[in-house]
């Protein structure tokens, strides 16, 4: 039959589909979220992220070691903090000798050519297990919480970290937070602002991994509505506005065209948080045969990059990266 135009002549082998692919991923892309837990000696698996664990921090020294062996350099690093540990207003996070600032500080000087990321909200210290201080109404403080955020962006600040990740969704936290770094010295201290961040079912497994999940209600008033994509655009603005260093859009995957339209509109680089619930969903699919959980990965990440986002934080870098290098 006479076709002029034949796309499929671009797909015929290897080497002309690698050569005319759009999108490579690359292992330094990649950001490995990592949960740190208290004390020595121990690694636990997280139940519903097999393949994902909580390491003391000298375990978690060597699987960073590991990890830079990969190609993998950047780490997002959670804290697992005990009941005992937790009040209302998220005191742990800002003691400079707690646990968590004082490991950042062990691992940063281990590894002063890694890029490491903190999060600043108030979830994992909370007895509420909100991300803001909660008043006795149920409601979500928004700019008694600011006081709060500062305190622990700069106490992990001094620990000598990289980039500093505002997950709370408070309103002015950028800005907020970049005034108290520079004003302490810190204007090399970066900021990814978690912009677009949805009120999403899939953190289920990240609140299981670090028991964070609010005692009561939902995250609603302050974590974005999923239905809507304009609304990025507004926090985009500010953070943009407020001096963030990188935008994120989290989850990745169910929002690919929140990361494409951030892309399209913003030139500073964008971030995309493949989260928990996305991993467990691949692993567990794979786990049943019902799909090829390799594959899928690696097709998740390569949508993720399509769609706009330079860095992606995944916990399937490790898997990921060791696929690549083979
Ligand atoms: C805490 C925080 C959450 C995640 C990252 N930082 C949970 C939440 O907002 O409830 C989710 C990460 C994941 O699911 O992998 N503010």
């Amino acid at each position: 039959m006479h076709m002029l135009k034949r796309p499929r002549r671009n797909r015929k082998s290897v080497a002309i589909r690698d050569m005319v692919a759009e999108t490579k991923l690359s292992v330094s892309d990649f950001m490995f979220p990592l949960f740190l837990l208290e004390g020595k000696s121990q690694k636990t698996e997280v139940t519903s992220m097999p393949g994902i664990y909580r390491f003391t921090t000298d375990l978690m020294l060597k699987e960073i070691e590991e990890c830079m062996k990969l190609g993998i350099r950047s780490f997002d690093i959670f804290p697992v903090v005990s009941e005992i540990h937790k009040d209302k207003t998220a005191s742990k996070s800002y003691e400079t000798d707690f646990f968590y600032n004082q490991s950042l500080a062990k691992i940063k000087n281990e590894f002063p050519e890694a890029c490491i990321m903190t999060d600043v909200a108030m979830d994992p210290y909370s007895i509420d297990g909100h991300d803001g201080l909660v008043d006795e109404d149920g409601n979500i403080l928004n700019d008694e919480t600011l006081e709060i955020l500062g305190s622990m962006a700069l106490a992990q600040a001094e620990t000598g970290i990289d980039i500093i990740g505002p997950s709370d969704m408070m309103d002015g936290r950028v800005e907020y937070i970049r005034d108290i770094l520079d004003e302490n010295g810190f204007e090399e201290t970066s900021i990814m602002s978690y912009t677009a961040k949805y009120a999403s079912a899939f953190y289920g497994p990240f609140r299981d991994a670090l028991d964070s999940a609010p005692k009561f209600g939902d995250k609603k008033t302050y974590q974005m509505n999923p239905a809507n994509q304009r609304e990025a655009i507004i926090e985009a603005d500010l953070d943009e506005e407020e001096g963030a260093d990188f935008l994120m859009v989290k989850p990745a995957l169910a929002y690919l065209d929140v990361i494409k339209l951030l892309k399209d509109n913003y030139d500073l680089p964008i971030a995309a948080y493949n989260v928990s619930g996305e991993y467990s969903m691949v692993k567990a699919a794979g786990q049943m045969g019902w799909l090829d959980a390799e594959k899928a990965m690696m097709e998740s990440l390569l949508s993720i990059k399509r769609a706009g986002a330079k860095v992606i934080l995944t916990y399937f870098a490790k898997e990921a990266a060791q696929l690549m290098k083979a």
